[in-house]
């Protein structure tokens, strides 16, 4: 096989690198093959966001933005994409993009580390949100810089920053240049980097080459590069895949591709039950969201992973797929033990399928971590009941970080199944919920205080969705 470069497009030219090492890293093809030393290594695994660059792929008429962390980023995923950091964004007369000249105006930067992360952060809420026409709010700022930290400045001036950058004169990208470029730069052709376009020839990769680790958006398997260094003499990267990047509603179901983005299946699921809003925001910060897949999040299956606990409390079903046929699981049989699945070796995850919500239905969803953003859970918990007649008909509840895998707490499903709505109930079924697992202790909580976040947890789910049913029985 002739062998072609890696190519994106940086500074309104087509990048050109032969020989990348399949896990050689964005960041360090940017800042040591490209001299690139204003996107800065912090911490290396996708914490502090002083990595972070903005990347764009076509999409419909024009582009579409993404702030990532490039530390554990593979430098091949962004083949056939344009690029942007800190260093790019002056103007050729040397004066600041809005988002920069906002920094200064603001007072934003004391020693300068964070700064580019921050300010390419900005540079993607500019392009996604100001250009747009929308009003960055506090809230929002919070969000969109969820990912990035600030050890000296502080935060305010950094989101007066935020709220004031579209009010600077507007600067655009030439989209239609950037677009030409893009088109001239041909699919990948690298033998120990495959990311192919369609499942039928992903599918038949992974049975043809077992030996190579499949990626999604890396966020997890990144750190086994940067934090492990273990190095993969061949990737198989399924984003580019056009039927795992789907999302498809039905009255009853919502079908979720397995490489959609965190950020795209959280916004889906929220459309459908609002509730889950904050808990999709304290999911990572936004450019993990915008690299990472839900499919990643279910098939690494991690005890401590957000997303599972919610999809077995709403009774999620898996496809998989291999050259041999597709088969679909219910999420609840999936997991066998610590990190460990069904999933055969030649297979992958192609969707994931969400009932939509019944009439009736109180679901919600608790993470407890030691920051609000940007952590990791200690607990999670997600509860999914139907009440008919002051009667509880129906009760699903997944929980993490209280066993070797994600789990339903099948015990105190069955404590609950029609007891009446009241307190009782639920102070009855806390002693079965906290008898029910049996939680470690480690660096992130001990074993007696994930049980009684447990129960305090049952016991909140009851206060709050009292108040909601009053709330009903009043209007
Ligand atoms: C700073 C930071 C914060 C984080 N915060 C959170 C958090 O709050 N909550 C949380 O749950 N997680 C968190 N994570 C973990 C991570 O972001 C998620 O697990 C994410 O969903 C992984 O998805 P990915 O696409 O990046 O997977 P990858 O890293 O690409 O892959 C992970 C594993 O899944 C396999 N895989 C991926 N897709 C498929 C598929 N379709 N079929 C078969 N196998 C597949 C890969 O082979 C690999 O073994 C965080 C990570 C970082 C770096
Ligand atoms: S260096 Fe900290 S997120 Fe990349
Ligand atoms: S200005 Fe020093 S870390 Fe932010």
């Amino acid at each position: 096989m002739e062998e072609k470069p890696l190519q994106f497009v940086r500074r309104g030219e087509i990048v050109s690198l032969m020989g990348v090492h399949p896990t050689r890293t964005l960041l360090e093809v940017l800042r040591e093959d490209l001299q690139c030393t204003a996107v800065k290594e912090g911490c290396g695994e996708g914490d502090c966001g002083a990595c972070t660059v903005v990347l764009a792929e076509p999409a419909g008429e024009g582009l579409s933005y993404k702030a990532i962390n490039s530390c554990i980023r593979l430098a091949h995923s962004v083949h056939g994409m344009a690029v942007w950091t800190a260093q790019d964004l002056p103007a050729a007369n040397g004066a600041l993009h809005p988002c920069q000249q906002a920094m200064v105006d603001c007072h934003g930067s004391q020693c300068g580390f964070c700064t580019p992360g921050f300010v390419m952060s900005l540079f993607g809420m500019y392009q996604n949100r100001v250009l747009a026409g929308q009003t960055i709010s506090r809230e929002l700022a919070q969000t969109d810089l969820s990912g990035n930290l600030c050890r000296c400045t502080g935060y305010r001036p950094i989101l007066d920053a935020a709220q004031q950058m579209g009010a600077l004169p507007r600067v655009t990208v030439d989209e239609a240049v950037v677009l030409n470029q893009l088109r001239q730069i041909a699919s990948a052709l690298v033998a120990d980097y495959s990311a192919p376009t369609r499942l039928a020839d992903l599918l038949r990769l992974r049975a043809e080459q077992s030996q190579a680790q499949l990626v999604a958006g890396c966020t997890d398997v990144g750190l086994w590069v940067t934090k492990q260094h273990r190095q993969f003499a061949q990737v198989l990267d399924l984003t580019r895949v056009e039927e795992l990047r789907q999302l498809r509603r039905t009255p009853d179901t919502l079908t979720i591709g397995a490489a959609v983005t965190l950020h795209e299946a959280y916004a889906a699921l929220v459309a459908d039950r609002p509730q889950l809003q904050r808990f999709a925001e304290r999911f990572a910060g936004l450019p993990v969201r915008s690299s990472g897949t839900l499919g990643g999040n279910v098939a690494n299956g991690s005890p401590i992973g957000d997303s599972m606990p919610l999809l077995l409390a709403m009774g999620a079903t898996l496809v998989l797929a291999s050259v041999r046929g597709e088969r679909r699981l219910p999420l609840d049989d999936f997991y066998t033990g610590y990190r460990k699945n069904l999933m055969a070796p030649d297979e992958v995850l192609v969707t994931i399928e969400v009932p939509r919500p019944v009439p009736d239905e109180h679901l919600r969803v608790y993470k407890i971590s030691k920051r609000q953003d940007d952590d990791i859970s200690a607990v999670c918990l997600a509860l999914n009941l139907t009440v008919r007649e002051g009667r509880i008909e129906s009760a699903r509840i997944g929980a993490g970080g209280v066993a070797a895998t994600p789990v339903r707490a099948r015990q105190t499903e069955a404590a609950l199944l029609g007891q009446p709505w009241a307190r009782a109930s639920f102070e009855a079924a806390t002693q079965v919920l906290q008898a029910e697992f049996q939680p470690i202790s480690d660096m992130r909580a001990s074993a007696a205080y994930r049980r009684a976040m447990l129960g305090s947890l049952l016991l909140r789910y009851w206060a709050e969705e009292q108040g909601e049913l009053q709330l009903e029985a009043l209007s």
